[in-house]
């Protein structure tokens, strides 16, 4: 018999003045080689159906369930049970797990995630054409629309944003990786015409230079995108264009 343990943050906004530490166990036979950790905080919160956290599509997709995990922000949908467990079984064989960091906690894992949107709906992450040219097709080169890969992608779930110490310090004012990545994707995007009031919307000092390089965001991103890649290439075109 396995018996996994985990140390969850909760906060019970109705109880709790602060957060505190809960330990959760879970009994198995072996470590189902199948097993994401979402399916064993599904199995904890069975055992305990105060436990709150987000998840939707269960498939790397939606971006709802971002989670710090052993001091790594992470997808709980598409991390491995194994990975976790082998990170710890060897030091204190317990799975610690915290809400995102640097963003208000509502309830357990679940944080507002209103200041991230809204730092996301400032870069303006919708395509401007031309004016008079809306409607018709704007076509692209295949190269042309090579550009936006690696930036498209982004699934919007935080793990970028809220693993970078710009951002715990201006949360406020710095929009953050993944709202930069996004305002990388529409300045890279041939069919766009509004480069260079974008690039003047980040240009102050809150803005892409902001940025540290300090490249954790790129480190937690669970789909493998390169923030930290797309801000540098940002801050290219702003002191080149
Ligand atoms: Fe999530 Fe990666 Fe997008 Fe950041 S860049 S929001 S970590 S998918
Ligand atoms: Fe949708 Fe994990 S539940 S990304």
């Amino acid at each position: 018999m396995l018996t996994l343990r985990f140390s969850i943050q909760r906060y019970l906004p109705e109880q709790d003045r602060i957060p505190r530490m809960q330990l959760y166990e879970l009994a198995l036979a072996q470590m189902p080689r199948d097993w994401m950790l979402l399916d064993a905080l599904e199995h904890l919160r069975q055992q305990d159906p105060t436990l709150a956290f987000r998840s939707s599509c269960k498939e790397g997709v939606c971006g709802s369930d971002g989670m710090n995990v052993n001091g790594k922000n992470r997808l709980s949908c598409i991390t491995r049970l194994s990975t976790v467990w082998d990170e710890v079984k060897d030091k204190d064989g317990i799975i610690k797990i915290h809400p995102l960091p640097g963003l208000p906690i509502i309830r357990d894992l679940v944080v507002d995630m209103n200041q991230f949107f809204q730092h996301y709906a400032a870069v303006q992450p919708w395509l401007i054409p031309p004016a008079g040219d809306r409607d018709h097709e704007l076509l692209q080169t295949p190269t042309q629309r090579a550009e936006l890969e690696g930036l498209y992608e982004c699934i919007l779930c935080a793990c970028c944003t809220t693993s970078c110490p710009a951002f715990w310090w201006n949360p406020d004012k710095f929009h953050g990786p993944a709202a930069l990545l996004a305002a990388q994707r529409f300045v890279s995007d041939s069919r766009d015409q509004h480069t260079q009031t974008r690039l003047q919307a980040l240009d102050d000092a809150y803005g892409t230079f902001r940025c540290r390089n300090i490249q954790n965001c790129t480190a937690n991103c669970p789909k493998g995108l390169d923030p930290s890649g797309a801000i540098r290439a940002l801050k290219r075109k702003m002191l080149t264009e």
